[in-house]
This record gives C-alpha cells, sequence and structure tokens, in this order.
C-alpha cells in the first residue's frame, strides 16, 4: 500500500488514479484502527476503485487537558489491517503539513454544535470547528467520489452533512452503522484507556440505551425512556455527562417520539475514557 505524508505527493497519487479512470473513496481516521475503522475502510472498498485511508490525530479537535498527547498510536499496525481491509493510499501528514505556520482558518458550523458533545459547559463548538476544518481539509486534498463516517459519532456525522451541502463539497457522505463488541459496547480507539474493572461496568451504555430504545417502542415518552437508561447506568456507577433525545438531523429537543427518527445519545466518562454511544428510534406517539 501506498503511504503519503504530503499534500502534494497525496495529489499526484491521486491525479494518477483519477486519470486512469478510477473512483475514490475517502475514510477519515484518527488512527489506531479497530473494526468500526475497519468497515468504513470495508464498504468503502466495496464501492470505490482506490480507497484513501487518513491517519491524523488531529489537534484541533482536542481541548486544552484533553487527551491528545496520550491519544494511542500505532502507526505500523493501522498500515497493515487498513491495508488488509481495502484501503490502497495511506495519507499519514504530519502537523505541519496539515496547519503551517500562519494557518487562520476554521470551519464553524453553527446551531448543531452548541448541544450535546458541544455544550458550552462541555467540549463546547470548538471541538466541532477541528472537526469540520480538518475534514473540509481532507475533502478538498481527495475530492473523493465519496467519503465514509461512522453512526458511533453521531452528532459529527450530523455536522460534516451539514458542512459538506453547506459549502458544495461535491462528496456523497455516508453514513454507516456502529460497529460493536460482544457486549454491545461501542467500538472506540477510546476503549484502550480502560480498566478490567470499568471494562465491564461500559457495556451497560448500550444495554441501557437498547432499554431506552425498547421503552420508546412500548409507548413510553422521551423523560420515561431515558429515566430507563439513567437506571440502568446508576447500577453500574455511571453519572451520565448527557443523556438525551434529539431528532436525529436537526439535533433540536424533542419531548415525544414523533415518528422521525429520534437520536437517544449519551456521554460519560469512566476513568480515563470519555464514551459516547447512540441510538436511533422512531415509534411515532400523539402526545
Ligand atoms: P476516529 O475516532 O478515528 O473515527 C474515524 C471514523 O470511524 C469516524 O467516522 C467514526 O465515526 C468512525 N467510527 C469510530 N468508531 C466506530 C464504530 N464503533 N463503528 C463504526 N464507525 C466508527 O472521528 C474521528 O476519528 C475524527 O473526528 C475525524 C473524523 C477523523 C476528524 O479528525
Amino acid at each position: 500500500m501506498r503511504v503519503e505524508r504530503t499534500k502534494s505527493a497525496l495529489r499526484a497519487a491521486l491525479a494518477e488514479a483519477r486519470s486512469g479512470g478510477q473512483t475514490i473513496g475517502l475514510v477519515p481516521t484518527m488512527g489506531y484502527l479497530h473494526e468500526g475503522h475497519l468497515s468504513l475502510i470495508r464498504a468503502a472498498a466495496a464501492d470505490c476503485d482506490l480507497v484513501v485511508v487518513s491517519l491524523f490525530v488531529n489537534p484541533a479537535q482536542f481541548g486544552p487537558g484533553e487527551d491528545y498527547e496520550r491519544y494511542p498510536r500505532d502507526e505500523a499496525r493501522d498500515e497493515g489491517l487498513a491495508e488488509q481491509a481495502g484501503a490502497g493510499l495511506l495519507y499519514a501528514p504530519a502537523v505541519e503539513e496539515v496547519y503551517p505556520e500562519g494557518f487562520a482558518t476554521s470551519v464553524n458550523v453553527a446551531g448543531l454544535t452548541d448541544v450535546l458533545c458541544g455544550d458550552p459547559s462541555r467540549r463546547g463548538s470548538a471541538h466541532f470547528s477541528g472537526v469540520s476544518t480538518v475534514v473540509a481539509k481532507l475533502l478538498n486534498s481527495v475530492d473523493p467520489d465519496i467519503a465514509y463516517f461512522g453512526q458511533k459519532d453521531a452528532q459529527q456525522a450530523a455536522v460534516i452533512r451539514r458542512m459538506a451541502a453547506d459549502l458544495d463539497f461535491g462528496a456523497k457522505i455516508e453514513i454507516l452503522p456502529t460497529m460493536r463488541e460482544a457486549d454491545g459496547l461501542a467500538m472506540s480507539s477510546r476503549n484502550a484507556y480502560l480498566d478490567e474493572e470499568q471494562r465491564l461496568r461500559a457495556a451497560a451504555i448500550s444495554r441501557a440505551l437498547g432499554a431506552a430504545a425498547d421503552a420508546a417502542a412500548a409507548g413510553s415518552r422521551t423523560d420515561a425512556a431515558l429515566a430507563v437508561a439513567r437506571e440502568l447506568l446508576a447500577e453500574a456507577g455511571i453519572e451520565p455527562e448527557y443523556l438525551e433525545a434529539r431528532d436525529a438531523a436537526d439535533l433540536e429537543d424533542v419531548d415525544i417520539f414523533n415518528g422521525r427518527p429520534i437520536l437517544l445519545a449519551v456521554a460519560a466518562q469512566l476513568g480515563n475514557a470519555r464514551l459516547i454511544d447512540n441510538v436511533v428510534v422512531n415509534p411515532q406517539q400523539s402526545e
């Protein structure tokens, strides 16, 4: 597999592929690849002739005191896994290549970014500005036919969809389902921070979301469904940072399940790991 570290080498490799009539898929990642990432790469390989995987731990999306320095990194392993899953090119730039001296631009998607993880009392919208800026740069540098993202990061997916539509990016944005461990825990590079005891308790997060989804299907309002989830989290000693029901497309607050896709989203800190998960449900209730 080809590995490129500069925008100019990336562009040259892609021009060659395009002139040979190849379609291009892009899977942006921060590395330390797991089955969630690999499912995106496999889907891209099924759809596109050439799959570009980007590997860049993006400092702009980490807040002060967050885990940028200790974020897990293993490029040699990632290279092998990406290749096996069907990637043809790994783009692994240095920080200075992405943010050269004098870099001064940021992309902000309003509205969607000041709730849930972007709430000013939590990570704040600066996190999403870091994400949208780097994804905009990747979409410009690679100019893929299709770019792939995971539903695991539902708010990020909504922000990227909005940005791509608003800024006229040509790429189709594909959002693919969350890959989970056998006990339901959503796969995440940050699961590596969990000790054995926290890892066992972490399974309560997806169980709680499943129970809330069941309650919704059985006719509960959003507050009652979320109370069921909160109870299961409490039994596992987990106090969520947030646990909310929101419209899956515009992330507006909702009181009832109104037949539209509703996102039940949770974030919780377990030891050193900040975990997020979500499920989308769409039962119809009258009031
Ligand atoms: P990262 O956390 O490495 O995730 C890369 C992609 O994999 C994202 O689209 C994410 O939603 C997806 N993903 C993560 N866990 C998944 C799972 N369990 N199942 C399915 N997909 C999963 O998200 C980022 O990096 C960054 O914010 C990035 C978009 C690369 C911008 O820096």
